[in-house]
């Protein structure tokens, strides 16, 4: 009988990175796989140009296919888009808040409560207003200028709130950078990245309030987890800087020590 011997120091890291894999990189297969971009990528005009737009979106690149977001069954052409499959259809516009909303909560409870959730229906903007519908991409600040918001109300509260907001923005990259750069130095970064994600997460969804105190009251509330985190950076700096010292102090030791030996042997040297 053979016995095959695995090292489990090369096969756990392996089996980690495949399951590391399989959990975030969507399979390619999944996009032609499904009958809804089979049968809409071969329409014409509004009913295949999702599929373009989508192809480009965040949602894609993270496999939210149409599926995900409107039901039925992606793999049954036949009755791919029978109620009895879950398939939605097309949300009305009231309803598309709570569409996206479904994955989106923290999104939706906060533009819920916002004089934008509050107007919908009667002139507010919906998600889609300011993400679009198939072509979503990464979110930023820069969505808030003057072309995009200044279309039912002045530009003012707008502006106030991006001002604010680029501040704490500019702060949390600095402090990303910090992190990014200490974690390549091979420092343990593990704590800060995670407070890091949580301050990013509160702050990110903080627009859909709308509301300039209450952006202003929660930014200070944030403000104080960034001191944490940039006096944790400053701790490690100087930690740095000492461990910098003791090395030049023990390579010097150990210069001084060489220098002192051959002088000894120079002498010895000599005398014999
Ligand atoms: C065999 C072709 C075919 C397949 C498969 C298919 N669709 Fe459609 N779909 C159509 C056609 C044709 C229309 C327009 C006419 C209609 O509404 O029936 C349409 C309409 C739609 C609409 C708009 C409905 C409305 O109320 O305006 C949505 C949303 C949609 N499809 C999503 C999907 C999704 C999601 C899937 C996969 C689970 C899918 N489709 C699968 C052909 C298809
Ligand atoms: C992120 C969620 C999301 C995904 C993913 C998505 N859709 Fe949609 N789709 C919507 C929303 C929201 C609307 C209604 C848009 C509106 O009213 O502006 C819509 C509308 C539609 C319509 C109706 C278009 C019209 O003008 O009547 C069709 C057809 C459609 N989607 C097909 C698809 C197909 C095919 C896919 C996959 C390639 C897809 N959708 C993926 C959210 C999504
Ligand atoms: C008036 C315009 C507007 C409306 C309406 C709106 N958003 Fe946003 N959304 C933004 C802006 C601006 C940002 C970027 C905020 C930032 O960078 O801090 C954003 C950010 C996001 C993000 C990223 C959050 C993160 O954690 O990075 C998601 C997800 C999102 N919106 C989903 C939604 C959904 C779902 C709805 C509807 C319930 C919605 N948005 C309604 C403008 C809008
Ligand atoms: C089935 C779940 C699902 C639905 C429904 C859904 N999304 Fe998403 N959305 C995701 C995932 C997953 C991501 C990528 C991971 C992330 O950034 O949160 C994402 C990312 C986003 C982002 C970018 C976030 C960022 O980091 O900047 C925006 C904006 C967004 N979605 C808006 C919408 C809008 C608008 C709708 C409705 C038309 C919608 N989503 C419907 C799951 C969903
Ligand atoms: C489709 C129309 C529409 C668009 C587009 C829109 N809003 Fe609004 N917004 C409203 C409505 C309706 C209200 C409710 C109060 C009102 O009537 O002015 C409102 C209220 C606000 C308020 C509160 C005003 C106050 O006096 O406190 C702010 C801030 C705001 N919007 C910011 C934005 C920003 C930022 C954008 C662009 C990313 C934007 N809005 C795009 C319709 C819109």
């Amino acid at each position: 009988m053979m016995i095959t011997r695995t090292n489990p120091w090369l096969t756990l890291p392996l089996m980690l990175l495949a399951a590391v894999t399989l959990l975030t990189i969507p399979s390619p297969a999944t996009a032609a796989d499904i009958v809804c971009i089979q049968c809409h990528g071969k329409l014409p005009g509004k009913y295949g140009e999702p599929v373009q737009l989508w192809q480009g979106s965040i949602h894609a690149e993270n496999g939210i296919a149409c599926n995900s977001c409107h039901g039925g069954d992606p793999k049954d052409e036949a009755n791919a888009m029978s109620p009895a499959r879950g398939f939605l259809g097309k949300p009305k516009e009231a309803d598309i808040p709570a569409f996206c909303g479904r994955c989106h909560v923290g999104v939706l409870k906060d533009y819920l409560s916002s004089l934008h959730g509050k107007a919908l229906g009667r002139g507010g903007p919906t998600c889609v207003t300011c993400h679009g519908n198939h072509r979503v991409v990464k979110a930023s600040l820069d969505l808030i200028n003057e072309k995009n918001c200044s279309r039912c109300h002045s530009y003012q509260q707008a502006a106030k709130i991006k001002g604010v907001m680029a501040r704490t923005e500019s702060r949390i990259l600095t402090i990303d950078a910090g992190i990014a750069k200490f974690k390549q130095q091979g420092f343990d970064t593990d704590k800060l990245e995670k407070g890091l994600f949580a301050v990013r997460n509160s702050f990110h969804s903080l627009f859909h309030t709308v509301d300039a105190a209450r952006v202003e009251n929660e930014l200070a509330r944030i403000e104080t987890d960034l001191i944490k985190l940039e006096q944790l950076l400053t701790d490690i700096d100087n930690l740095q800087h000492q461990r910098k010292l003791i090395g030049a102090m023990a390579t010097g030791g150990a210069l001084l020590a060489a220098l002192l030996f051959q002088l000894l042997r120079k002498t010895f040297d000599q005398t014999t």
